[in-house]
């Protein structure tokens, strides 16, 4: 079980809401979308050998990602249990930490390391905090995958305040990790007739070598 739980979002993340999250979102439509969305961003980073998740859900993404990369190291981080527990049901083969990303210390580093409608649902005065996470966890790429808003801005989120917030998450990382280049960006409209995600706007992010 997570401990140390500090934030009133990771509880409710935690809790029923994160529950009937997994309800909501799931099935092999979102799987071939996201598979989609991530033969893309692999064909700009080419090399990748290990990947980490952060806030995986029950693995939408992770199961997109095997199918494009059979032999790499797959790890996810997830803070519901429910969910953590499916993920690791149906993909066994993932290195899962159940947990919040908030308390974890990764082992190793991964070549990619991502977040998908994760930061935007983070207390924003954590955020230095994930983002230290994503850098330090990453060989070489980052990836942000949320929902964009020059300044930061916070969403009533399914009729709850203070659960949703919007803001250029890439930008503040290489405000914060001069090192980075953006290697490529783009947006995914909900009404995209074949692949649709949920109006995401995703930044690939590569440590320059120093
Ligand atoms: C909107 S869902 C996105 C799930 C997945 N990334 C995707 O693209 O399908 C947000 C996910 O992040 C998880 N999450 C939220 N806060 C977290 C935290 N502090 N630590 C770990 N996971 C968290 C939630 O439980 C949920 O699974």
């Amino acid at each position: 079980m997570p401990n140390q739980l500090t934030t009133d979002q990771e509880h409710f993340w935690q809790g029923s809401f994160g529950d009937s999250y997994s309800d909501r979102n799931r099935g092999p439509d979102l799987v071939a979308a996201n598979a989609a969305f991530f033969g893309r961003i692999l064909s700009r980073a080419p090399g990748i050998q290990s990947i980490l998740e952060l806030g995986a859900n029950i693995g939408l993404n992770l199961q997109a990602l095997r199918q494009l990369l059979p032999s790499a190291r797959l790890s996810a981080v997830e803070i519901n249990t429910r969910a953590a527990t499916e993920l690791s049901r149906i993909q066994p083969d993932v290195a899962l930490t159940i947990g919040s990303i908030l308390d974890y210390k990764p082992i190793a580093t991964s070549d990619l390391v991502f977040t998908k409608g994760v930061l935007i649902h983070l207390n924003p005065e954590c955020l230095p905090r994930a983002y230290d996470l994503m850098y330090h966890a990453s060989a070489r790429f980052l990836l942000v995958a949320e929902y964009y808003n020059p300044e930061p801005i916070e969403i009533t989120y399914r009729g709850h305040t203070a659960r949703l917030f919007k803001r250029d998450f890439a930008g503040d990382l290489v405000n914060r990790f001069p090192d980075l280049a953006i290697i490529d960006y783009g947006f995914i409209y909900h009404r995209d007739p074949v692949f649709p995600q949920d109006d995401i706007t995703w930044f690939l992010l590569e440590k320059r070598p120093t």
